[in-house]
């Protein structure tokens, strides 16, 4: 199977979590690309979605789905969105995107969180995809400057403006072992607005294809 029929496998079999009547949470990417499609099909079947980027917006506007205010739907049942890695603990790397900050509010207001990946995406030790990192463009030397005395060898994304207005750091050359510890120590330097860590809210149901991983 190639990875975007395994992409398409992972997003339609995530639909068998979406009940009727809920406001699903919704990330970002090709795999969630085909989420969207697939819960375009019951539009009518739910009360709509919270959108982790403008991109996702857009899609789930073109396709019927009304977008709401998270400020307003209050915690959420179910978010679904992909990844860039994941490892058996169902610790993520996202923000391959550029899209991370909001995918991880919306991750922490759902009370279930369904990552769908295909098989590439599946490793034994999370950091060979270069970790995300979004700054507030001020701090972006400041907060290379930090990672670099952390082990890491972070490259801006040069051109890239993220929907909050911010820039993003790639930080290469990580053997995350330890995410939970590594995403509060990133966090804690001045300028950075999200780490693309995914472990203290990590996922809880993982497909892999149509496939829950075990
Ligand atoms: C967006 O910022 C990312 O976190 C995506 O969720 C991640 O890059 C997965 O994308 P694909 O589904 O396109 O592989």
């Amino acid at each position: 199977m190639n990875q975007d029929e395994e992409k398409r496998k992972a997003a339609h079999a995530a639909m068998r979590y979406v009940e009727p009547g809920m406001v699903v949470g919704v990330g970002t990417g090709s795999t969630v690309a085909h989420f969207i499609d697939a819960l375009a099909e019951r539009r009518h079947d739910i009360a709509g979605a919270v959108s982790s980027s403008q991109w996702s917006t857009q899609r789930l506007k073109e396709r019927g789905i009304e977008v709401l205010d998270l400020n307003t739907t209050g915690d959420l049942p179910l978010y679904v969105d992909g990844a860039d890695e994941c490892d058996d603990q169902r610790c993520l790397i996202k923000g391959g995107g550029a899209a991370l900050t909001r995918e991880k509010i919306v991750a922490a207001a759902a009370r279930q969180f369904v990552c769908v990946i295909d098989a590439s995406k599946r490793v034994e030790v999370l950091g060979r995809f270069p970790l995300p990192v979004e700054v507030i463009p001020m701090a972006r030397s400041l907060v290379a400057r930090a990672i670099v005395k952390l082990g890491g060898q972070p490259v801006w994304r040069d051109g890239v403006v993220t929907d909050n207005g911010n820039w993003i750091l790639d930080v290469h050359n990580l053997r995350i072992s330890q995410p939970v510890e590594l995403e509060r120590e990133l966090n804690q330097i001045a300028g950075v607005v999200c780490v693309g860590l995914f472990a203290a809210r990590r996922a809880d149901v993982v497909l892999i294809g149509d496939q829950v991983m075990g």
